[in-house]
C-alpha cells in the first residue's frame, strides 16, 4: 500500500451519509451537523477512513438537497458553518478524511442568480448564465425540444414570456451554462471556499453533464438515443475535461491535494478521463449495482474495473449502495431479473423478498468488494444489514420522482429513511423528535444498540471487516485463483485469500487462517452465499 499521504484516497473505505437522515440533534426531525459530529465516535469505531456528505446546503429540498441555493452554506435546519468547522475538526481529530458532494450540474431555482436571470427577461446577460431558450410556435408556447428530464416530464420549463429554461432533472433545478465564464469561476470559487474549511475531497454530482452543446436546430429525443460516443449534445461531452483539469490546478495547490470522485453513468470505456489524474482522479463504478450476484458476472466486472483503473491511472471504486438505488440486502433479496420498481409499486410484497438470504448475499457481497483493491464506498445503514423500507405511502413520498412520473416510479425514499440507533424512543435514537420519514417497526431489531457488541451481528460483521481490512490491504494487485463452478477466489499480496462461494454447493475452505466470514461456516467448508477471508499461516 502506498504509504504516500497524497493516496490516501485509492484504497479508503468512504462511508456516505445523508445528513438529514443520520442524527437529528435539535430533534426538528431532520438530521443535521452537530448530530454527525455526535457519531464521530461511532464511525471511529467503525473503523471508515473517509465520511462523505450529500447535501447540506441551503435548499427547498425538490430533490433531497441536491437542489442547491448558496453552494457555500449551510441549510439552517442542518446547522451552521460554525458547526461544520465543528464537524471538520471531530472527524479530523478521529483520523477521519471528509469529502462534501458538488452539484454543478445545476443550481436551485431560488439561487440568487436564477432569481436575477428571471427578472432580467429575454435576452440579458443575466439569463445567459443558465441555458433558456425561445419557445417554439407563434408566442413561444412550445418548448425548444422535445427532451424529457430524468425525473419524467419535459426539460424544459416555460417562464411565461416566451422563454423556455432548460433542466436536466427537476423544474427546480435549473441547469447552469458552462460556457460562461461566471459559471466556472463562481464553482473554482465553491470548491476553494470548502477545501479552505478542511474538506479534504469532493464527490462531483453528475460529472458527465454540465457542458452541453446547444446548436441550433436542437435535435429530436429519438435522434439522441444511442450517442455514447462523446457526440450526445448533454451528456459526457469531451469539453467537460477542460473544466475538471481547471479544478485539478486548484486541488493540486493544497498538500496533500483535494482529491475527487465522480459521478459519471457512462458507459465504462468512457470512464476513464473522469478518473484520470489530470481530471478529478477517480470515478465510481457502478457496474456492481446492475449486477446480478452471481459468480461470473461477480468476476468480470473486477476484472474490467481493475484494467479500467490502471489505463486511468486510478483506483478501482466499489458501490453496492447509495442514496438514489434499492438498498443492497433487499435487491439481493429479489430474484435476478425483478423489476424494482414493480416491486417498490407493490409496497414489497411482489415478489415477495427472501430477507433472510438477501441480508446473506449482502453480507458476502460486501465482503467480497472490500476485499478488493480500490476504494469501497458504503452507505448508511448498511453496515446494519438495512433491507429497503418498501412500503412507504405515498402521502409520505418526498422524491420528485414519484410525482414527476405520475405515480409511475416510486422514487429513492426508502433507502433514504432515518437509520435506528436505538431499538426504543422517538425515532429509534435518530433524535429526541419525529423522523422526516416513517420509520417501520422492523427497525427495533436492527438498531445500533441491538447489534452492538453482539457477535456475528451484521454491525460487528462490517467492524471487523474494516479492522482486517486495514490490517491487510497492500498494494492494489490481485491474482485470481482457479475454482470450482460458481466460486470466485483471489490472492492479495501479503498472505491475503478471498474466497466467495455463489453456488449450492459447499466448498472446501482454502489453507490458511480464518480472519472474516460473512456467516456461520460448515467446519471446513464454506457454505452458499458466504465469503471467508484467509491469512496465510506463519511458516
Ligand atoms: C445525482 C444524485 C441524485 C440527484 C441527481 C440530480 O444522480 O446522486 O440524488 O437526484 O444527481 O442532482
Amino acid at each position: 500500500m502506498s504509504t504516500n499521504p497524497k493516496d490516501w484516497w485509492r484504497q479508503a473505505v468512504v462511508y456516505q451519509v445523508y445528513p438529514r437522515s443520520y442524527a437529528d440533534h435539535d430533534g426538528d426531525g431532520t438530521g443535521d451537523l452537530p448530530g454527525i459530529t455526535s457519531r464521530v465516535p461511532y464511525l471511529r469505531r467503525l473503523g471508515v477512513d473517509a465520511v462523505w456528505l450529500s447535501p447540506f446546503y441551503p435548499s427547498a429540498l425538490a430533490d433531497g438537497g441536491y437542489d442547491v441555493d448558496d453552494h457555500r452554506d449551510v441549510d439552517p435546519r442542518i446547522g451552521t458553518l460554525d458547526q461544520f468547522d465543528e464537524l471538520v475538526a471531530a472527524l479530523h481529530g478521529a483520523g477521519i478524511k471528509l469529502i462534501v458532494d458538488i452539484v454543478p450540474n445545476h443550481s436551485s431555482d431560488r439561487h440568487v442568480w436564477f432569481r436575477q436571470a428571471l427578472a432580467a427577461g429575454p435576452g440579458s446577460p443575466e439569463r445567459e448564465r443558465y441555458v433558456f431558450r425561445r419557445g417554439g410556435g407563434a408566442d413561444g408556447e412550445l418548448p425548444p425540444s422535445d427532451w424529457t428530464a430524468a425525473f419524467g416530464g419535459p426539460a424544459w420549463e416555460p417562464v411565461g414570456d416566451g422563454d423556455w429554461y432548460l433542466h436536466l432533472f427537476a423544474p427546480e433545478q435549473p441547469d447552469w451554462n458552462w460556457d460562461h465564464p461566471d459559471v466556472r469561476a463562481d464553482h473554482l470559487r465553491t470548491l476553494e471556499f470548502w477545501a479552505d474549511r478542511g474538506v479534504d475531497g469532493f464527490r462531483i454530482d453528475v460529472a458527465n453533464a454540465l457542458t452541453k452543446d446547444l446548436t441550433e436546430p436542437l435535435p429530436t429525443k429519438a435522434e439522441l438515443a444511442g450517442l455514447l460516443d462523446g457526440s450526445h449534445p448533454l451528456f459526457d461531452r469531451d469539453e467537460v475535461h477542460e473544466v475538471y483539469a481547471q479544478w485539478r490546478e486548484l486541488f493540486d495547490r493544497y498538500d496533500p491535494p483535494r482529491t475527487a470522485v465522480a459521478e459519471a453513468w457512462v458507459p465504462a470505456h468512457r470512464r476513464a478521463r473522469y478518473a484520470s489524474p489530470e481530471g478529478l482522479g477517480q470515478a465510481f463504478n457502478f457496474d456492481l449495482l446492475k449486477a446480478d450476484f452471481d459468480a461470473a458476472a461477480f468476476r468480470e466486472v473486477v476484472t474490467d474495473n481493475l484494467r479500467f483503473a490502471t489505463e486511468a491511472g486510478s483506483s478501482s471504486t466499489w458501490v453496492l449502495s447509495n442514496h438514489d438505488v434499492v438498498r443492497h440486502a433487499s435487491r439481493y433479496a429479489l430474484p435476478p431479473g425483478t423489476d424494482e420498481n414493480a416491486w417498490l409499486l407493490s409496497e414489497g410484497k411482489d415478489p415477495a423478498p427472501d430477507t433472510a438470504g438477501g441480508l446473506r448475499r449482502a453480507r458476502a457481497a460486501t465482503a467480497f468488494i472490500l476485499a478488493l483493491p480500490g476504494s469501497t464506498y458504503l452507505y448508511q445503514g448498511e453496515e446494519l444489514g438495512l433491507a429497503e423500507v418498501a412500503d412507504l405511502s405515498p402521502a409520505t413520498l418526498q422524491d420528485p420522482t414519484w410525482r414527476r412520473s405520475g405515480g409511475e416510479q416510486k422514487g429513492r425514499d426508502g433507502c433514504r429513511v432515518p437509520i435506528p440507533w436505538t431499538a426504543t424512543g422517538p425515532s429509534y435514537g435518530f433524535g429526541p423528535g419525529g423522523a422526516h420519514l416513517p420509520q417501520p417497526a422492523w427497525f427495533a431489531d436492527v438498531a445500533v444498540d441491538r447489534q452492538d457488541g453482539v457477535e456475528g451481528s451484521t454491525l460487528e460483521f462490517y467492524r471487523q471487516a474494516l479492522a482486517a481490512r486495514r490490517r491487510l490491504q497492500t498494494t492494489e494487485d490481485l491474482t485470481w485463483v482457479p475454482s470450482p463452478e460458481g466460486v470466485v477466489t483471489f490472492t492479495r499480496p501479503g498472505g491475503w485469500t478471498v474466497l466467495t462461494n455463489f453456488s449450492a454447493a459447499d466448498v472446501e475452505l482454502p489453507a490458511g487462517r480464518v480472519v472474516l466470514c460473512s456467516g456461520p461456516l460448515r467446519g471446513n467448508l464454506v457454505p452458499q452465499d458466504t465469503t471467508v477471508w484467509l491469512e496465510d499461516e506463519p511458516a
